[in-house]
């Protein structure tokens, strides 16, 4: 079975949600403490084997290019003042033996188009898809959530969805999956449809935004038509792939920040603030006496 070495990072949205602040930054590079959304992602492929960083870009996404390649004037200065933490956190956004690998999205025309523009690069492969707006967390000593899916997709050989119950009344935000039972943690999928109306959702069960997908996914992109919101969805992809083969559903260990919205975005916030090496402790001191 192919080792898990590469990931897809769509990264082309336009981050409406967060205007003004996404006027000119792309939405991924805004900070949860002192970390952009994007290398929080990325470190969570690091630490699950990855070492192929495939970024689907857009228009406007050019801070993430520079986000991840040295920065030797800045370096230097840091060298010289004998900043040596943060020049080495500047030096780590990717470690050495990691790649990182550029691909422009020509339109805005979904999940599932920005899936099939990284082909070229991904070959024959098996490949993670990690979207940079779902800030996963898990508690120390935990494995982090692509490095969960990895690990069964190495026992299963089949693609994986991370799985989490939502609300009912917010099946609106999520592709949702049916499921019949598998095996400890593993559910097997039986249905996806995106975003549909709670009264016509099969379930509650909400895929975030982690997927590890075999490669004919790619010819099932190609065959599916705009759905909903008018985009090419990956959704609809699953859906095909899985006329084919097998698609497991996990339900991961860990929490799910949805930091494609404010409410998220601050709980997030919060929470990494509080497990700050430097400052969470001065930060809960904050939190207790504002109370
Ligand atoms: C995307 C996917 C959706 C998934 C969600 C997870 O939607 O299309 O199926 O449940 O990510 O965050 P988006 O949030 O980009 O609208």
């Amino acid at each position: 079975m192919n080792r898990i070495r590469k990931a897809v990072f769509p990264v082309a949205g336009l981050g409406t949600r967060f205007l003004p602040a996404t006027k000119a930054q792309p939405k991924e590079m805004l900070p949860v403490v002192d970390k952009p959304l994007i290398q929080y992602a990325v470190e969570e492929a690091v630490a699950a084997g990855i070492t192929e960083l495939v970024f689907v870009t857009g228009r406007n996404k050019r801070a993430i290019e520079d986000h991840f390649d040295a920065a030797q004037e800045l370096e230097d200065e840091l060298e010289a003042a004998g900043k040596t933490k943060l020049l080495e956190a500047l030096q780590n956004t990717v470690p050495p033996n990691v790649h990182c690998i550029y691909i422009r999205q020509p339109a805005p025309l979904g999940l599932g188009h920005a899936v099939l523009c990284a082909r070229p690069v991904i070959g024959r492969e098996p490949f993670a898809v990690l979207l940079a707006d779902d800030l996963m967390d898990v508690d120390a000593g935990q494995k982090p959530v692509l490095a969960q899916m990895v690990d069964a997709y190495h026992r299963e050989g089949a693609s994986l969805l991370a799985v989490q119950d939502v609300p009912r009344e917010e099946t609106r935000q999520y592709g949702i999956v049916s499921t019949t039972p598998y095996k400890a943690g593993l559910e097997q999928v039986q249905g996806i449809v995106e975003k549909p109306a709670p009264e016509a959702a099969p379930s509650t069960l909400g895929v975030v935004g982690r997927y590890v997908l075999g490669n004919r996914i790619f010819g099932c992109l190609e065959g599916v038509g705009k759905g909903a919101g008018g985009e090419i969805q990956l959704t609809d992809g699953i859906a095909e792939l899985m006329k084919h083969e097998q698609v497991l559903a996990l339900r991961y260990a860990g929490r799910r920040f949805d930091c494609g919205s404010k409410l998220g975005y601050l709980q997030a916030t919060v929470e990494m603030g509080l497990k700050h090496p430097d400052m969470g402790a001065a930060f809960a001191r904050y939190l207790e006496q504002r109370k």
